[in-house]
């Protein structure tokens, strides 16, 4: 069997660790982009390698197209291949009014979160479109649906990930290739908790989210990989620009 080959950007995440280490035990090659955690890399490649697969670490800010360019040239250098592109990056800022924004903030979280895996698609369709086969799964959030206070330019970024998805499925079904987005609500990462324990207003919308979910608590990470790893690697194969939310209900569309 012709050995697979996942990117995870972001890899070195909550979720993107979870989603690296799923790909290793569903038996994939992966290349982990990650943008400063260059320990979790290492654990996480040594996790892989003992495992039985290869994996290759890219240190890269992504959204600078240059260097989402040089990782896919990277991963295609050694691998010769990819099957698959998740993205599980995220640009982390502080909750603030829209208002109180500074533009640095506006500007950084479009070029990471939207920006950034407009660059990642573009670098990783043509080989993608070549092979005639491809799977691109992105972790957004429900806020690209319904909007989200405090926090407007990310869900302005997740709002043009879903409609860029739907483009890129319509463009690239012909080729063989799907291209789905994950919408998590608030999950329990590591994360999050140190954040709500850190800033009253994360807590306190943490508190109002889980209120708003008809099924009363968080996403378990767990909850969410499985989806990614469904629409990466199962037999969603007939599933393509979709937004699929995994929150409990707390958005319905
Ligand atoms: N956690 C939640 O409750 C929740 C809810 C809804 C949606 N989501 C979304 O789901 C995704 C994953 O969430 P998470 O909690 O796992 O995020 P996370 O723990 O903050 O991880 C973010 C990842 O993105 C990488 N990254 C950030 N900026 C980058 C850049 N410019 N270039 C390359 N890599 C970059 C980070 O690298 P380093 O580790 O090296 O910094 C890290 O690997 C994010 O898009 C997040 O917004 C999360």
């Amino acid at each position: 069997m012709d050995e697979r080959v996942a990117v995870v950007v972001g890899g070195t995440g909550d979720l993107g660790r979870l989603i690296t280490a799923r790909f290793g035990q569903a038996g994939y090659d992966v290349a982990v982009v990650y943008r400063s955690a260059a320990d979790k890399a290492r654990a996480l490649q040594q996790q892989l390698v003992a495992g039985g697969r290869r994996c290759l670490t890219l240190q890269a800010d992504i959204s600078r197209p240059e260097e989402a360019e040089r990782c896919v040239a990277a991963v295609l250098a050694e691998f010769g291949r990819i099957d698959v592109l998740v993205h599980a990056h995220g640009w982390l800022s502080q909750l603030e009014l829209f208002h109180q924004c500074p533009v640095t903030t506006l500007q950084q979280t479009i070029a990471v979160e939207l920006l950034g895996v407009m660059y990642c698609c573009r670098a990783v369709l043509p080989q993608m479109i070549a092979r005639r086969a491809g799977r691109i799964v992105t972790l957004a959030s429900d806020s690209g649906k319904v909007g989200s206070s405090a926090e407007a330019a990310s869900a302005a970024a997740r709002g043009g990930v879903i409609a860029l998805s739907k483009s890129l499925a319509r463009e690239n079904a012909r080729h063989g290739i799907t291209v789905n987005v994950v919408c998590p609500g608030p999950i329990a990462t590591d994360s999050l908790q140190r954040n709500t324990a850190a800033d009253p207003l994360t807590a306190k919308l943490t508190e109002g989210m889980i209120r708003a979910t008809p099924l009363r608590r968080l996403a378990q990470p767990d909850e969410v990989v499985d989806l990614v790893m469904y629409l990466a690697t199962g037999g969603a194969g007939f599933i393509t620009g979709q937004a699929i939310s995994v929150s409990g209900g707390l958005t319905m569309c």
